[in-house]
């Protein structure tokens, strides 16, 4: 388990390129293993996450050649794919896991699946249920969790009210609509990222939108398009990779920094705008589109950031992005609070219990909640150096990297290394932009 010192610093300056955007990444992946022919995905994501998704779709049998900066991903169409002699692991990746059910809810094989420790404490009845409906044979220990054993049937469409604002859920139900007889739906009761929307898109699926309602046509079916196409696809870098360099530039006054080629989809761009409510310096230059996705370079100077409540709809639009919100609570004028968020307690940790466990350990002061936490501002004083415990989640181990520039002494982060899930290059990186 590999420790990494972090020294405060000055302020953050120059320039910096960051890993492909995750979800966009995973999502590329597996649809080119579904399309006829040989795919190719630039800048895609250097996380341990989405090399997760890779191993299963070539273990699945697509053909995965990984090169400096690019992947290709060669598939032989939508029933392609074959039985994996061995379980399918999907590592720490709840999107991997959850998506990839939805596609092997449909195959005429069985598979198994499974991932981590953290991985096999997380929920999976969420995607189970409304696979279910439509017919799929999922078995998991006690009916919620990995590993999972999914017998591959013909599926049913259906019309999916979805209980919960979850892209994951939203995303699997479309996947397996792709195999199933008729026009599948799912609807959100509050919007969350449509990279699943815009990728079927790209590689040619018949897909609509209406309000909250997605339809998906079964590839087999009347309306379907019968096939995916492969593509040549580049993928922006990642907003929430890049919002731990977004919260250290904010820290200091004399910050200075500019990221290139963010992925600004609008789904995700909700943290920008609430930093813009807290007073942070963030500018957005040459925005263009491609492939449906908005990109564009962030420019961040230091700002003094006043706090907020952040809540209700709010909540799965940054949901990634709480860990570094809460951490920048006590560097705030009135602190962070945060309601709604018990989705927190079942992400890579119990991220509201590890949040609260390591603010105090850098002598903030916390009121931790059911569904979130409440974070007091600056006036209860500057924070201290500590020794960190991430609890083997890359977001709680990069937000008190980011909070530890900011502190009195140094900050040790325990299983540093666990930042590697999303962003490998992280520490090389904020040490780089950071003036001592
Ligand atoms: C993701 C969706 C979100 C997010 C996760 C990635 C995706 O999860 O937290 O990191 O790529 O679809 P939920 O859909 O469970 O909220």
């Amino acid at each position: 388990m590999k420790k990494e010192t972090i020294q405060p610093a000055k302020y953050l300056t120059g320039g910096l390129d960051l890993p492909g955007d995750k979800s966009i990444s995973h999502r590329y992946a597996m649809l080119a293993a579904l399309a006829e022919g040989a795919s190719e995905l630039r800048h895609f994501s250097a996380a341990a996450d989405c090399h997760s998704t890779l191993a299963c779709m070539s273990a699945l049998g697509a053909e995965v050649k990984t090169g400096k900066g690019m992947v290709r991903v060669t598939g032989r169409g939508p029933r392609g794919l074959r039985s994996s002699w061995r379980a399918l692991d999907a590592g720490n990746s709840g999107t991997t896991m959850r998506l990839l059910t939805g596609i092997l809810a449909g195959q005429e094989f069985s598979s198994k699946l499974t991932g981590d420790d953290s991985l096999r404490k997380r929920p999976m009845k969420r995607v189970i249920g409304p696979l279910r409906e439509m017919g799929a044979d999922v078995r998991a220990r006690e009916d919620n969790f990995a590993p999972l054993e999914i017998r591959g049937t013909r599926l049913r469409a259906i019309d999916y009210q979805m209980p919960m604002a979850s892209a994951q859920v939203k995303s699997a139900v479309l996947l397996a609509g792709l195999f199933a007889n008729d026009v599948t739906s799912v609807t959100e009761p509050a919007r969350t990222r449509d990279h699943t929307e815009l990728a079927l898109e790209e590689f040619g699926a018949a897909i609509e939108k209406d309000g909250r309602t997605i339809r998906v046509h079964g590839l087999g079916g009347g309306n379907g398009r019968g096939k995916l196409t492969a593509k040549s696809l580049d993928v922006p870098g990642d907003l929430s990779s890049a919002v731990f360099f977004i919260a250290a530039a904010s820290l200091f006054p004399d910050s200075n920094v500019l990221i290139h080629n963010v992925g600004l989809n609008p789904t995700r761009t909700a943290i920008l705008d609430l930093f813009a409510s807290m007073g942070a310096s963030i500018q957005i230059l040459g925005l263009k589109s491609a492939h449906g996705e908005l990109i564009g370079d962030l420019a961040v100077k230091g700002a003094s950031l006043k706090g907020g409540v952040i809540a209700a709809e709010q909540i799965p639009l940054v949901i990634d992005e709480l860990p570094m919100l809460a951490t920048l609570g006590p560097f705030t004028e009135d602190g962070i609070e945060i309601r709604d968020a018990a989705e927190l307690r079942v992400k890579e940790s119990d991220r509201i219990a590890a949040l609260a466990e390591n603010l105090r350990r850098m002598g903030a002061s916390v009121q931790e909640r059911a569904d979130g936490l409440k974070v007091e501002g600056r006036r209860t004083g500057k924070l201290r150096g500590a020794e960190i415990e991430p609890r083997g989640d890359h977001r709680i181990a990069m937000a008190f990297a980011v909070a530890g520039l900011a502190a009195e002494g140094n900050t040790v982060i325990r299983d540093a290394e666990c930042a590697g899930v999303s962003f490998p290059t992280f520490y090389a990186e904020l040490n780089r932009l950071a003036e001592r």
